[in-house]
Order: C-alpha cells, then structure tokens, then sequence
C-alpha cells in the first residue's frame, strides 16, 4: 500500500485555493448564514408549490416562518422514500412540468420506482457539485475520463457526464457492461480517470487480468468510486492491485444524484459534504430525534437550491456520522457509509451488515474480493451462508481453512455463526453496476 507521502508526491499538494468554489473556501459563519437564507427559500417553495409538504407541515404545526434559524429545522418532519412512491410520478414536482427538463428514477426493489425531476438551474447546480466533486478527487481540466456508471434513468452516468464536462475533461461515456470492450478502449484510449461501481471495477480488474495485461501498467491513476458501500480493504484491494488512487464519492436520487459528499485525494478521512446545496443532520433511526455531531446515525437531507423537487428532511436510510470540516471549514465531511439501515441484517438477534463481512473476506490470505450472502430459514431458524471464490492461485487445500478462519472471525467480531464456503474463482455472478449481494431466501 501506497504511503500518504508517496500518494501527495504522485498528484502534487493540495488544491490551489484559487481553483476552489467560492463556497469551498467560506468560513463557518458564512456558509451557516448562507444555508439559512436558502433553507428558508426551499420551505417557503415546498410549502407553497407541493400539496405533500403543505398538508405535512400543517398536520405538525410548523410554517415556514417558523424557521428562523438552522436548528429550526428539526421542527419540520421528515420525508420518507415512501411519500415519493405515494406521489408517483410527478406529486413531488414543486414547477410545472413544462419547466422540467429531466427525469430520473430508481427502480427499487419493490412497488413504483422513485422519480425524481431537474430544472436547467437545478441541472447546472449537479454539474458543478460533480464537476467539484471530480477535481477533489484528483481529476482537472483535460483528463480523459472513463464513465463506467450507467446512463439512463440511473443517475451515476449522465450525472458524471455533465460534471466532468463541466470540469473540462475528455468524457467517454462507456456506461456500463462489455467488460471485454471497456478494456480494450482502456487500453487504446488511456483515460487517467474512471468513474464506476466499486463492485464493476472489480469486474473490470479480472478482466483486465484475463487478458495478459498488468493492471498496475494501465494508464488509470484516480477510480471514483460510489454507488454502494465498500470498505478501507476494498480500497487497498484496488490500489494495490491497480496502483491508482480509490476516491468516495456518495449521492442518491432523492437529494440529486452522484455528488452531494466527496472524499478528496489529498486526506481520504471522509467525505465533504457540498453544505452550500445540501444541509445534513444525522438522526436516531428509531426515535427520530437530532443527534449531535460525532454521534452515528441515519443521515438526512435537505436540499438548499433544489427548484423541480425540493426535498425536506430526506431520511437517506444510510448510517454515518458528521464530522467537522478540514480543508474546506465550513463543510462537514460524513464518515463513509458502511451500510443502509435496510441492508442491515438481523441474524438470530444481532445485527449484521455486509461491509463488515467484505472487511473479514479481504483480510484472509486466497480469498478474492467476489462473495454473495445467502439468508434461508431452517427449522424456523434464519442462517446465513457465505460463499467466497477463492483467488485464481489459491492452492486446494488453503480453502478450507481460508472458509474456517472467515466463519472463525465473523463468529469473534460480528457475534454470529453463518456456514462459509469457497468457491472456485469466476463462479459466482458479476455486477454491471450497483451490486446485490444479499439473496433473501427467507420463507415467513
Ligand atoms: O447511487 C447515486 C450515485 C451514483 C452515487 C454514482 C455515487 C456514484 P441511488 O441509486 O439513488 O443513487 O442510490 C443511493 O446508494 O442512499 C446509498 O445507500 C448508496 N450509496 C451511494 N453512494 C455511496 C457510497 C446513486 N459512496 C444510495 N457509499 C444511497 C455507500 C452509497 N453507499
């Protein structure tokens, strides 16, 4: 693994102050006074233009004018993934339709998918949050950028596409699928930068392997990764084996899309939050109440300029914690995501996430970065199995123990038995995009 010093010498020092956004160099004092005037904006746009918000804050008893302050906020009540598929497709919308200029949506796993909708302000403000996004990640003007996120009603491509445009870089917009092709046009085009699903670049990787070619050869030197979770040993995983830098970047639909927090190249110790156009809050998941900061809970949105679909107190369903801002003050950064609240799962009482099981997987020698996570009922009793492939030149007979030391450890930190098995390498299925790792079995 690459050491912090090697890594600065490789991409030079930080940022040249005169290169941020005015409202990347904004002391405390100014961005809070700046948020406050465009969080009083959006309540008065929400409460005015969506019959959603408006009967929401009547039935609470809150008006807009009650918020004098930031702290006001949480007198207002949140806003669930469950009111967007009540107002399917459009109830959200706070302008008429013939100033929407973009749609997307998510499918979801169940029911109607969540669509979400872009004025051209709302489009140009996504553009500069990614195109920030990408230069703290390392990317600048005229880097070929390779765009692995799917295009289409997804937003991790064409949100991507018009950041990184935005940013003056070379876009190729591969999207996703045809790993064979993604690496031959790696090859023949040479982009430094590649924007993609942590669980694709794996894909990519093995592919890139296949061919006879030396990952570490290629010209790549910046992956930003995002879409789904992925740990610090997922990182080194793809450093070591790429010799690129492994950069966070978080977003979701509701608030925008890719963008709205970004690790910068420079510290990798969280990911800043782009305060200017989004106000976070971290809550208690059970009890709804405002946690301080520092305490982990389910991150909340609030988007601060957003015209089409203003979004109030948006419980993400993921679990972080906010810390102060660094080398942008006024930003907080949130801790990386380690897993969603609905991604959790609960094994004969004890709470599970898959990150935690990624970790113990990359920590053990033959094992690769490939597994999936099978929960079944037997006797009326949930388990969960676990199976790994083994790395290409793991031996026979290091499988057994590498499946004995995995269910050892989950065992000793998680706190449960799950039966772990190991496979033989290209068995189980890749990703194009967000990966599915759990397959619920479950019969209730
Ligand atoms: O995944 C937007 C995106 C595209 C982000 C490309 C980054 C890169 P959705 O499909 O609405 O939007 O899914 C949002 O994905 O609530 C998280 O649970 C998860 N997620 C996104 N980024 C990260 C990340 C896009 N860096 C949901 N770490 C979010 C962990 C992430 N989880």
């Amino acid at each position: 693994m690459r050491s912090t010093t090697e890594t600065t010498r490789r991409l030079g020092s930080a940022p040249d102050p005169a290169t941020l956004d005015p409202a990347e160099r904004m002391g405390v004092d100014e961005l809070r006074a700046l948020q406050l005037e465009r969080l009083q904006w959006t309540l008065r746009h929400a409460y005015a233009n969506v019959p959603h918000y408006r009967q929401a804050f009547d039935a609470a008893g809150v008006h807009p004018d009650d918020c004098r302050e930031l702290a006001d906020l949480a007198k207002f009540p949140t806003t669930a993934k469950a009111d967007l598929r009540d107002n399917y497709p459009f109830g959200m919308f706070a302008v008429p339709q013939e100033q929407v200029r973009r749609i997307h949506a998510s499918s979801g796993t169940t029911g109607r998918p969540t669509v979400v909708g872009y004025t051209e302000g709302d489009i140009d403000v996504w553009a500069t949050a990614m195109a920030r996004s990408i230069r703290a990640a390392g990317g600048r003007p005229g880097d070929k950028l390779h765009n692995a996120y799917g295009y289409g009603l997804f937003t991790g491509g064409l949100g991507a596409h018009y950041g990184a445009e935005k940013l003056g870089c070379t876009v190729i917009p591969i999207s996703g699928g045809m790993t064979t092709r993604q690496v031959q046009l790696i090859q023949d085009f040479g982009p430094r930068v590649i924007m993609v699903t942590p669980s694709y670049m794996l894909a990519l990787l093995d592919e890139i392997e296949k061919q006879g070619i030396d990952p570490r050869s290629t010209s790549l030197e910046i992956g930003i990764f995002g879409a789904e979770p992925w740990t610090e040993q997922m990182r080194r995983e793809m450093e070591d084996r790429l010799d690129i830098e492994a950069i966070d970047i978080y977003g979701l639909s509701e608030v925008m899309g890719p963008g709205v927090a970004q690790e910068c190249v420079e510290t990798k110790d969280g990911l800043h939050i782009w305060e200017d156009y989004f106000y976070p809050e971290i809550i208690d998941p059970v009890t709804g109440e405002v946690l301080p900061e520092g305490e982990q809970g389910e991150l909340v949105f609030t988007s601060l300029t957003k015209e089409a679909m203003p979004v109030i107190r948006y419980r993400t369903r993921d679990l972080t914690r906010l810390l102060p801002g660094t080398a942008r003050p006024g930003m907080r950064r949130m801790e990386k995501v380690t897993g969603r609240t609905d991604d959790m799962i609960i094994l004969r009482g004890v709470n599970v996430f898959p990150t935690q099981i990624e970790e113990i997987v990359l920590q053990t020698e033959g094992l690769s970065p490939h597994f999936t996570l099978e929960l079944a009922t037997r006797e009326r009793m949930d388990h969960l199995t676990v199976q790994v492939e083994a790395r290409p030149d793991c031996p026979p007979e290091r499988r057994t123990a590498a499946a004995k030391e995995v269910s050892k450890r989950i065992k000793d930190t998680v706190g449960v038995s799950v039966a772990v098995s190991v496979v033989d390498p290209e068995t189980l299925a890749r990703s194009m995009g967000k990966l599915q790792r759990l397959h619920d079995l479950r019969t209730r």
